[in-house]
């Protein structure tokens, strides 16, 4: 495992494009959902590495809008899944000072897992410890549209003028409005492709990219994406 420079910044957001688990379970003969029910195991991981390291936003690509074309059986498995880990987790979470948020077409979701979303989310508000951040149903030229559709309806009743827009006043219009941009995001299993992920809020975003899969991804493979994050010297586009 690398070792963290005290001298360095701790990313303050970390996003993660959470893959693998499918050939994680081929490689062991198990069915997809296996790997996915690993890959939860895996969530909860991370969220007690990044408390233990001081990050203060994580999001997790759990489900894209493009998800949905999976076979229905494995969209029924990851809807369980986060069932699953709601009903089992919310309690350690509140422990844990750690505040849920969610960002997607929720609509689309199946209503028990809105409903139960809807309730975590609720208990967990006032927590000031890790944001938690799950991209459910999300795709990131929707959430842009969507942020342009609200923009014109408003331009339209007189309420913004389109000369003032701005990108800061732009970015108030994403699902993750308030929440300050990534500054790290991981891929696992080897993949080179933003996927439709987070496109605005990576602009200035350190990239690491694991061979690793996510269902193998544990504390010392985070700190390994942060210690290369700090070898990296952020420049913003400036010398
Ligand atoms: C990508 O692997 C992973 C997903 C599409 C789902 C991620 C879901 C979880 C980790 C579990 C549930 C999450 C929470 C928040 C409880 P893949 O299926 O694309 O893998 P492959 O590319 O190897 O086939």
């Amino acid at each position: 495992m690398a070792v963290l420079d005290p001298d360095k910044e701790i990313p303050q957001h970390i996003a993660i494009i959470m893959d693998g688990n499918g050939r994680w379970a081929k490689a062991r003969n198990l069915a997809r959902r296996d790997g996915h029910r690993a890959g939860a195991e895996s969530v909860e991981q991370c969220l007690k590495a990044c408390g233990d390291l001081g990050v203060k936003y994580l999001t997790l690509y759990a489900f894209s809008s493009e998800n949905w074309k999976r076979p229905e059986a494995e969209v029924t498995a990851l809807m369980g899944l986060l069932a699953q880990f709601l009903k089992e987790k919310t309690p350690s979470l509140m422990r844990n000072n750690i505040r849920l948020q969610v960002i997607g077409h929720l609509a689309r979701l199946p209503l028990k897992n809105q409903k139960q979303l809807q309730d975590s989310i609720a208990k967990t508000a006032q927590n000031d410890g890790l944001t938690l951040i799950v991209a459910l149903s999300y795709g990131s030229r929707e959430e842009i549209v969507d942020a342009a559709k609200r923009l014109m309806e408003e331009a339209k009743a007189g309420t913004i003028n389109p000369a003032d827009l701005n990108t800061e006043t732009f970015s108030r219009y994403l699902y993750t409005a308030g929440t300050p941009d990534p500054d790290l995001l991981i891929r696992t299993s080897g993949e080179f492709r933003v996927s439709n992920f987070l496109l605005w809020q990576i602009s200035y975003a350190e990239i690491v990219i694991t061979e690793t899969l996510w269902p193998d991804f544990r504390h010392d493979h985070l700190v390994d994406a942060i210690a290369e994050y700090q070898r990296r010297h952020r420049r913003f586009g400036g010398l």
